[in-house]
């Protein structure tokens, strides 16, 4: 998979392409990661991209040439590439669609920034992701999270028995894990555990995720 996040911020993803599980998807070949300062597609002095919004009001707005020519270039091999917006107003971010957007070949990224973006940048996207209800300063954060759920979920990321039973795969959280030691200030690891019957484990790993599912998060069950 390839994926390209637009951004006026490059040097915010360092961390995220360079650490951990994303760095060793992208040492293993399993996803292409392209970070793209779209500045670099002004042709405004002091390479410009936003200016005073029309009918007055504050702040500065994103205007929408440097961000359609950086979509352009971005799809000249890959017309088909799914180009997604992160605005607060856009869908809400979910597991399910992790996994569909998982099946896509190439993923364009645009991260809005500064107060808000001109309107009409919403019709170079194909759709609008929002992941919760709060405002941040801009898309770097949504686009990390999103192309992190879905990195994860490629093959040859991680194993796949840790995606088998985890929270929102199947409608439920996941059930809770213990390591050593066996007791710690009185608290304890279930017996069940500790007793090498794997079906009866299974089974109470199963009861617990619908327990835990029921008593924080109902709406999930519905
Ligand atoms: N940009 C600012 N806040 C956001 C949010 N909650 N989701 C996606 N993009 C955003």
């Amino acid at each position: 998979m390839r994926i390209d996040i637009l951004t006026l911020f490059p040097s915010m993803f360092d961390g995220f392409i360079n650490e951990s599980i994303i760095k060793r998807a992208i040492q293993k070949g399993c996803v292409k990661i392209n970070i793209v300062d779209f500045r670099n597609y002004s042709h405004l002095s002091n390479n410009q991209v936003d200016d005073t919004p029309y009918g007055g009001g504050g702040g500065m707005v994103l205007r929408i040439e440097p961000l359609y020519e950086a979509i352009m270039d971005m799809k000249k091999d890959s017309p088909d590439a799914k180009v997604i917006l992160l605005t607060p107003d856009g869908v809400p971010y979910k597991q399910k669609l992790a996994y569909d957007l998982k099946n896509e070949k190439h993923l364009i990224l645009v991260c809005g920034h500064y107060e808000g973006f001109d309107e009409r940048i919403r019709s170079l996207c194909d759709m609008e992701i929002s992941i919760g209800d709060y405002v941040l300063t801009g898309g770097e954060l949504p686009a990390m999270i999103v192309s992190d759920s879905i990195i994860r979920l490629l093959d040859g990321v991680i194993t796949d028995s840790s995606l088998i039973a985890e929270s929102f795969t199947d409608e439920l959280l996941d059930y809770p894990t213990y390591t050593k030691p066996q007791e710690f200030m009185g608290m304890k690891v279930p017996d069940i555990l500790l007793s090498g019957n794997h079906s009866e484990i299974k089974a109470w790993r199963e009861e617990k995720r619908i327990e835990r599912t029921k008593e924080r998060r109902p709406d999930l069950l519905k």
